[in-house]
């Protein structure tokens, strides 16, 4: 039930409640860059956790890796990231001298912004650029993706954990691009954060390997509770894949307001990255079958932007509906991705023996259940659509009764119903 406006409300609510603030804003910000409040660090954190718990904690055939953002510069001339595969075409206006997206422009003549005349196009390279150390003679970059870090530790995992074909390597991380027009929210970013698995094969097995991460993204993209009409499969023609990539697939979100656009992708990218960095490092990145001679793996990679998944979740999340004669906003998110579970209320803020109740039972639940807030602010019913805004599951209200015969209130978000539990029963009730 999304309209044009839905955008610039789920970007109001994300500020106004504490979710995702403007990357500096009081020195009026930096453009492509946000800043995640309490609110919002929770929610990608429990995204983050939910894709490596399923990626990499609940398979036999997978090896976690954190690398680092600084790498050799050697890493990114075998990448391909320093020559022209990394660029993007940029126009600038002879008048107004702004830049632009050349690919981004309806017409590439005149400039969108004074009409003035556009330039020539140049190719202009994302990696931003930093030097290292006292006299700054060695150049580095920061990474623009976290892939490359996995490819130049195949040796070393292969070496340590022995892994048996097929395996993959993931790892969840910050990457940066010096994007010409960032833009939308959170959607193209110059900071953003990757989830990326390099998943090793032997390559004449290289489709059913594909179809079998395709089926995962699905599952993936389930758990997050995205609706499956909301999203699309772009299956790249051949003439816009990558010179390595035999088959590259973009599942696509329907993004309020904008329509589908990426939210990860999944390619084949055959054994070219391993080839290159054995190459230009000189180091055998190969794998040795318990029979057979070694040779180098073929790649499937699924790439998971962190930052977009937070928008495709916020999005399908934000909802309007009656409640009570009024109009009410709250985010339907799943239980595992809410930022706070559950809410503890005493019914009046100015009665001790109910606060001193409350409390007792808040202390008792965060002992399970860590992410969870004692409101004792306004009344109930303000308590609830603050709750309601944040996407909090459920709200226990402790009340004179509860003093009485250990029984509370909870209620649930989406229905707004309130059921008396015994508080014995309150963990059963509060399933995460
Ligand atoms: N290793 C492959 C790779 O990096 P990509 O399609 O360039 O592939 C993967 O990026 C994912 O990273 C994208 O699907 C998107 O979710 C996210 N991403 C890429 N550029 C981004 C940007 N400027 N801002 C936010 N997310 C971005």
């Amino acid at each position: 039930m999304s309209d044009d406006n839905t955008m610039e409300k789920i970007v109001s609510l994300a500020k106004r409640r504490g979710f995702i603030f403007q990357g500096s804003e009081i020195y009026g910000g930096l453009a492509g860059t946000w800043d995640y409040g309490p609110l919002g660090v929770a929610l990608k954190n429990n995204i983050k956790e939910l894709w490596w718990d399923m990626f990499v904690d609940r398979r036999d055939d997978m090896y976690g890796l954190d690398t680092a953002i600084l790498m050799n510069e050697k890493a990114w001339e075998a990448s391909g990231h320093t020559g022209a595969g990394f660029t993007d075409p940029l126009v600038e206006c002879e008048k107004c001298k702004k830049r632009f997206r050349e690919d981004h422009l309806k017409d590439t003549a005149k400039c969108p912004e004074c009409g003035g005349v556009l330039g020539n196009k140049k190719d202009f390279n994302l990696m931003f650029e930093t030097r290292v150390g006292a006299q700054g003679d060695m150049k580095s970059f920061l990474r623009p993706e976290t892939a490359q870090g996995i490819f130049v530790n195949f040796k070393n995992v292969v070496d340590t954990m022995r892994p048996k074909l097929p395996f993959g390597i993931a790892q969840i991380g910050k990457a940066f691009r010096n994007e010409i027009a960032p833009r939308d929210f959170i959607f193209r970013t110059r900071e953003f954060e990757q989830m990326e698995i390099e998943y090793f094969i032997d390559g004449q097995y290289w489709e059913q390997e594909f179809d079998k991460w395709r089926e995962a993204v699905w599952a993936w993209l389930k758990a997050l509770g995205l609706s499956e009409e909301n999203i699309k499969e772009y299956d790249v023609p051949a003439d816009e894949l990558a010179h390595y990539s035999k088959r590259t697939i973009d599942f696509e979100y329907n993004y309020p307001g904008k329509g589908h656009d990426e939210l990860l992708g999944l390619a084949y990218r055959t054994d070219h990255d391993l080839k290159s960095h054995m190459e230009a490092s000189g180091e055998k990145l190969v794998y040795t079958p318990a029979e057979g001679e070694p040779f180098t793996p073929h790649v499937i990679e699924p790439s998971f932007g962190v930052d977009r998944t937070v928008m495709a979740v916020l999005s399908e999340a934000y909802t309007e509906d009656k409640m009570d004669g009024e109009t009410r906003v709250f985010l339907k998110l799943k239980p595992e991705l809410a930022p706070v579970k559950v809410a503890v209320f005493p019914l009046l803020k100015n009665r001790p023996e109910l606060l001193e109740k409350a409390w007792d039972i808040y202390t008792e639940l965060k002992k399970t259940i860590p992410q969870i807030l004692f409101d004792d602010n306004g009344n109930v019913g303000k308590r609830y659509r603050r709750q309601d805004e944040i996407g909090t599951p459920w709200c226990v209200t402790v009340d004179f009764d509860t003093l009485e015969d250990n029984t509370v209130t909870v209620r649930d978000r989406d229905t707004g119903e309130q059921k008396r539990v015994a508080l014995i029963d309150l963990v059963t009730v509060i399933r995460v």
